[in-house]
């Protein structure tokens, strides 16, 4: 049986990387240099494949470390030791770790080779992390210079709120280390690099990441769909219809879309028989979501998902009674920082189709 050849969820390369061409050089760019990165973008537009397909390419030590996962500054600082590790052998960092201000207990799996670390948490943590990242810079090499990823990195103000400018003020310091920051929550991580009072402010090359281009992404589904339906150029031209190229869902329906024409070679409008079995898998999760939001917020959303038209203009208002300018764009805010609205271009968007779909389906039952 042949293989489905779309992919969706987690990191992808060749042969499921669409495109992003320029984006690659200017990311290497980067790496040559003695620059850091900033990649912002919405969840799921694809910034862990492009810098993971980048940094795999060139070979350098890369240390990638996801901070969402990160309790607390000793387990930041735990967390990236134990990456450390993978990278060098176990005596030579011991003789830098012996001279740690704390030192953490490490122990070595015999079977999988991993270390196993922990500090122990003190009145103040922030020396263990201090020595971890002091320690990256003197294991760089001019002729490989270490990678540092930070992904989801808007949540080191959840770690502690003085972490970002300590971890400025080490990192800094460094010469052998290009530093790439992933974030995604925009507001959160613009605020990090862009408002002047933060200590990250204009720290490295600020890269947002947008949609995969229309014209790619549409050879692309062909190419995978040819096998099982002679229409694949209309069949293609409907997912992204749907999907309006968000890289993860296009994905996801061309994958679900390909399933289908498999067992009906036959079936007429594939796309919309997919589409509306995904919404009903997630018909309880929808209404659950739906009920967490407030009135205004739901109204916004029906007003993005039936009308299509600018929640900030008069024309809006009048229709959805939402109230004045000032609680429309606050509740664009709140939404957007929870990442159920995006921004595209110069308009806003609901970020999940299938959800927007949902809710226009409900409206029009
Ligand atoms: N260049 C690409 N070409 C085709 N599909 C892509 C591309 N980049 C991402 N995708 C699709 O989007 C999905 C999510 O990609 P990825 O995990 O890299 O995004 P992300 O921005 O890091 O997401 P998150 O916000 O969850 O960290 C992939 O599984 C894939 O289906
Ligand atoms: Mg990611």
């Amino acid at each position: 049986m042949p293989q489905n050849p779309f992919k969706f969820g987690s990191i992808v390369d060749d042969p499921f990387f669409v495109n992003r061409v320029k984006e690659i050089s200017r990311v290497k760019s980067v790496l040559n240099s003695n620059n850091h990165l900033i990649v912002i973008s919405p969840r799921r537009f694809g910034k862990s494949s492009l810098i993971y397909k980048v940094v795999g390419q060139m070979d350098r030590p890369v240390i990638a470390l996801d901070l969402q996962l990160i309790t607390s500054v000793e387990d930041f600082a735990a967390q990236l030791l134990k990456r450390i590790y993978r990278h060098y052998p176990f005596e030579k960092i011991r003789q830098f770790v012996k001279n740690f201000q704390i030192i953490p207990s490490i122990s070595l799996n015999p079977v999988t080779n991993d270390v196993d670390i922990s500090f122990h948490p003190e009145s103040s943590s922030l020396p263990m992390l201090e020595d971890v990242l002091n320690l990256m810079e003197k294991l760089s090499t001019k002729r490989k210079k270490i990678i540092v990823v930070f992904d989801e990195f808007q949540e080191v103000t959840r770690i502690s709120k003085e972490l970002p400018r300590r971890l400025r003020s080490i990192m800094q310091q460094h010469n052998l280390i290009n530093y790439i920051f992933l974030g995604s929550q925009e507001s959160l991580i613009r605020e990090i690099f862009e408002k002047k009072k933060s200590p990250f402010y204009h720290f490295g090359l600020l890269m947002p990441l947008e949609k995969i281009p229309e014209k790619d992404f549409r050879i692309y589904l062909q190419k995978g769909l040819k096998p099982v339906v002679k229409q694949d150029k209309k069949v293609a031209n409907d997912i992204i219809d749907f999907t309006r190229c968000h890289p993860y869902y296009t994905q996801q329906l061309a994958y679900l879309v390909w399933e289908i024409l498999l067992h009906q070679p036959e079936k007429e409008k594939p796309v919309d028989q997919a589409v509306s079995e995904m919404i009903q898998i997630h018909d309880i999760d929808y209404e659950r979501l739906w009920n967490s939001f407030n009135k205004t917020d739901k109204k916004v959303m029906i007003g993005l998902s039936v009308s299509g038209i600018s929640p900030l203009s008069d024309t809006f208002n009048r229709k959805y009674h939402i109230g004045p300018t000032s609680t429309v764009y606050s509740s664009i805010k709140r939404l957007m920082g929870t990442g159920y609205i995006t921004k595209n271009k110069n308009s806003y968007e609901i970020d999940d189709p299938f959800f927007n779909s949902w809710i226009k389906e409900r409206r029009e039952r």
